[in-house]
């Protein structure tokens, strides 16, 4: 690994300050289920943890399992749904809760996880990562914020994009894989968020090159208006 120090840094700090939140398990505690995790991170996609939350538990409470969604009816999804908005997410969460039934369980891989109705990218890395423990490159909107800080990448977003995935990948451990991406999101969302960040309390503040610059919030950059 490159940078072998931020991973450690960031990992011993999520050990103290993980968020608690319903679709974790403890610390220490093996992963939650793949369902579990699947269904929190469709959720999350597009909605914020605080507006995910009571739906969650809406929908663990009813389906409990993937073959309980699998047997659900759509029209009763869509009504459990109701709220949470971009509507093809739900349609696609019964979809792809028939294909794992049928298969008898959710594929490991992220090539295999692709391949379910509505998983792209994000989310197969995320559940290949924090369900299965394999090193996936998980990059959502808070670790671009993070990354591009971390390296002060002089490019806004899109262009950026290349850059920060790359980057991502050479601070990313091979063990801990779920945590470690579950930590930067945690340090996008309460530490290094958009506006004044809270680099006094950052556990990676020593290895960032925009705080080192002294323009932490200037990233990522912005196209000139
Ligand atoms: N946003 C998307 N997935 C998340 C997760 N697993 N934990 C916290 N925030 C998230």
């Amino acid at each position: 690994i490159i940078h072998g120090t931020i991973a450690s840094d960031l990992l011993a700090w999520y050990d103290a300050h993980a968020r608690v939140l319903p679709w974790r398990s403890p610390p220490g505690a093996p992963p939650p289920e793949p369902y579990r995790v699947w269904l929190s991170e469709v959720m999350l996609q597009q909605t914020t943890t605080a507006a995910a939350a009571p739906y969650y538990a809406k929908f663990i409470d009813r389906w409990p399992t993937v073959q309980a969604l699998a047997a659900a009816d759509e029209a009763e999804v869509m009504a459990a749904w109701a709220g949470l908005g971009y509507y093809s997410r739900a349609r696609n969460l019964v979809a792809a809760a028939r294909v794992v039934a049928e298969r008898g369980g959710f594929p490991e891989t992220e090539a295999g996880l692709r391949e379910l109705p509505g998983v792209g990218a994000y989310i197969a890395a995320a559940v290949a990562a924090i369900a299965f423990g394999r090193r996936a490159v998980v990059v959502d909107a808070n670790v671009e914020r993070v990354v591009a800080r971390l390296f002060a990448i002089g490019e806004p977003i899109p262009g950026a994009r290349r850059a920060i995935r790359s980057s991502t990948d050479d601070v990313t451990p091979s063990g801990r894989a779920g945590d470690f991406a579950q930590a930067m999101m945690d340090l996008g969302a309460t530490i290094c968020t958009p506006r004044a960040p809270r680099c006094l309390l950052c556990p990676l503040a020593g290895s960032c090159r925009a705080r080192q610059a002294g323009m932490p919030d200037n990233y990522p950059l912005k196209l000139p208006k």
